[in-house]
């Protein structure tokens, strides 16, 4: 009698856990669980539920920050009502026909439970939503000649990950936002020519990467500006040397001239000739001018005489 009583207890208290079980995995199977990067649309709907036997439809809306909001529709008053939504957030179509909700551009202020209930005949359903919203970080990397680099992801949610390539030991800072965003920075050091930063986020379906420019690069670029510049130096020199090798050769042949004990080269007999046929007009000119100017003094020393000297001029 006693047995059949505990066997009736182990009976029920296996029953109630079984239920309660069943109560627990039924709770997240209803909460559906939707991301959604920041800035696209989403379409929440309530389910399948027959137009004949339905009686009202509200969508109850509660971000985790702000003002809670609803709109809802009564099917025999065809009267719809909204209180406190935003406008990004309305009916996908009329409530008559779809009772989805359209969510325009989300954003994080968006984030939270959306709950749809709807009253038929049959009873009441209800459908609960999680929206999150996921914000892309803007990944910059920056590298010092020390081989140290720097990589942050700025301002994603969740924050990013961030990992090397080589793989090594970086030092990551993390900074918490008050809008739920996260940078993330990552310090890293290497003795390797060439180091990469590789992100990662849920809001992208690839891994993000940036590379450092390796020092093997800006050694190569060094050589190579130092060695044009050199040869611009060389060719500048080669130049000067080509012009001022001419100047160079007319003062030697006036040395040679100067000096008669130097063998006369044909070509410098020719270059004598025409140097002389140059000066020449050049000195019977300054002979004339020399003339003028004595004439002109002449003429001046005269009208300077006293009266009675002129005449004998
Ligand atoms: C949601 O519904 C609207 C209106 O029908 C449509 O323009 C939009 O593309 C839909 N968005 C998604 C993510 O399906
Ligand atoms: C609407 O927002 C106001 C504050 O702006 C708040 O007092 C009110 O309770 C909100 N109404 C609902 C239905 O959430
Ligand atoms: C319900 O109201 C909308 C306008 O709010 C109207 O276009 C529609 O025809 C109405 N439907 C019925 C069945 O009266
Ligand atoms: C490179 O390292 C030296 C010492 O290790 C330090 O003094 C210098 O400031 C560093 N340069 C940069 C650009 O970080
Ligand atoms: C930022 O938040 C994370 C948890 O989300 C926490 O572990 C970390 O310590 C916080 N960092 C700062 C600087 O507050
Ligand atoms: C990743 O996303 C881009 C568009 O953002 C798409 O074109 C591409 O097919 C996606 N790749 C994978 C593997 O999903």
């Amino acid at each position: 009698m006693k047995a059949k009583a505990d066997m009736n207890c182990v009976g029920k208290t296996f029953c109630a856990f079984i239920l309660l079980t069943i109560a627990v995995a039924m709770v997240p199977m209803d909460n559906i669980r939707v991301s959604k990067i920041a800035g696209s649309s989403v379409n929440l709907t309530c389910g399948d539920i027959s137009r004949a036997d339905l009686v009202s439809i509200v969508w109850k809306i509660r971000p985790r920050t702000g003002n809670h909001c609803a709109l809802a529709y009564r099917m025999d008053l065809n009267k719809t009502d909204r209180t406190n939504c935003s406008e990004r957030m309305d009916w996908k179509s009329s409530p008559e026909t779809d009772s989805a909700l359209w969510i325009r551009q989300v954003t994080l202020t968006e984030e939270g439970c959306y709950i749809c209930e709807t009253a038929t005949s049959g009873g009441n359903l209800h459908r609960t939503y999680t929206l999150t919203v996921l914000v892309p970080p803007e990944v910059t990397l920056t590298c010092d000649s020390n081989g140290t680099a720097v990589c942050k992801a700025a301002a994603g949610k969740p924050g990013a990950q961030v990992s090397w390539d080589p793989n090594g030991d970086p030092r990551t800072e993390l900074e918490n936002h008050t809008d739920g965003t996260v940078t993330v920075l990552s310090m890293y050091s290497s003795k390797e020519t060439s180091i990469t930063c590789l992100v990662s986020h849920p809001a992208w379906n690839t891994t993000q990467s940036k590379e450092c420019p390796s020092d093997m690069f800006l050694q190569c670029f060094a050589i190579c500006a130092g060695l044009l510049g050199i040869f611009f130096i060389l060719v500048f020199i080669f130049f000067c040397k080509l012009h001022c090798g001419s100047i160079y050769q007319t003062d030697v042949t006036h040395l040679w001239r100067t000096e008669h004990d130097c063998p006369t080269a044909p070509t410098h007999n020719v270059q004598d000739s025409n140097e002389q046929q140059e000066l020449e007009p050049y000195a019977s000119y300054v002979q004339k001018e020399n003339v003028i100017y004595n004439t002109v003094y002449e003429v001046t020393v005269s009208e300077d005489l006293p009266p009675g000297l002129q005449s004998a001029t």
